[in-house]
């Protein structure tokens, strides 16, 4: 059953109504406005505006920055990772930590400036002590990485660690078989492999990652005609 949000919202506003005044509601009610048209969005921007103040799930609560992610707007190659952790949260921008270094390193190695490419995450707000996300925020989140996607409208998408790819190619396939495969996002192509902290806790992996990332360069290239 879809939930109602906008409907919550407002009964819960009306008992706020009570105690606060009119002010607050009034300000309450132009948020949540905002949250329900974020699909009418033309632009990243208008978007990153639309959403960014997100209360649509607990981790809202808890994060100290949204992080809607980062890069070229009109990308080709579209790069997605689970969410944001302690360094991403602090600083408001995906892959800053340590495995976002070894994730700039890995663009570097298939000729890629991390301005070139779009980068992004499942969940836009940090899980508390980076646990994984739990079903309901993945389901709440996914409808911004949606229109993040329709208007970015890249040619190829590299999923980033199990959780992206499941969440991305569907399925209950391992990450172990989607890798190195190509699936169809509606007629986007899309890849998968190791998520880059999860190379910094296993080394002897990141030879699976080299080939993986450079079969994603030659499906770019393929595609772009660069
Ligand atoms: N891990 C992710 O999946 N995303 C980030 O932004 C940082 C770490």
């Amino acid at each position: 059953m879809k939930t109602n949000i906008k409907k919550l919202f407002a009964e819960a506003m009306k008992d706020q109504k009570a105690i606060f005044g009119d002010d607050l509601y009034d300000s309450v009610e132009v948020k949540i406005e905002q949250l329900e048209s974020f699909d009418n969005a033309t632009s990243l921007e208008e978007l990153n505006n639309l959403i960014c103040n997100c209360q649509k799930c607990e981790l809202g609560k808890t994060r100290t920055k949204f992080v809607f992610g980062v890069g070229n707007p009109n990308a080709d190659a579209m790069l997605i990772g689970e969410a944001p952790g302690a360094d991403e949260d602090k600083q408001g921008e995906p892959f800053v930590g340590r495995a976002g270094k070894l994730l700039n390193d890995i663009l570097i190695a298939i000729k890629f400036k991390r301005e070139d490419v779009f980068i992004a995450n499942t969940l836009k707000c940090r899980p508390p002590n980076n646990r994984d996300p739990h079903p309901l925020e993945m389901e709440t989140c996914r409808p911004y990485l949606d229109k993040q996607i329709e208007l970015i409208k890249p040619k190829v998408i590299l999923c980033l660690g199990r959780i992206a790819a499941s969440q991305i190619i569907g399925g209950k396939l391992a990450l172990a078989k989607m890798r190195g495969e190509v699936f169809d996002l509606n007629g986007i192509k899309v890849m998968a492999t190791y998520h880059p902290a999860a190379l910094l806790r296993n080394p002897g992996w990141k030879k699976g990652c080299w080939e993986d990332v450079q079969k994603f360069r030659k499906l770019y290239d393929e595609l772009t005609g660069k």
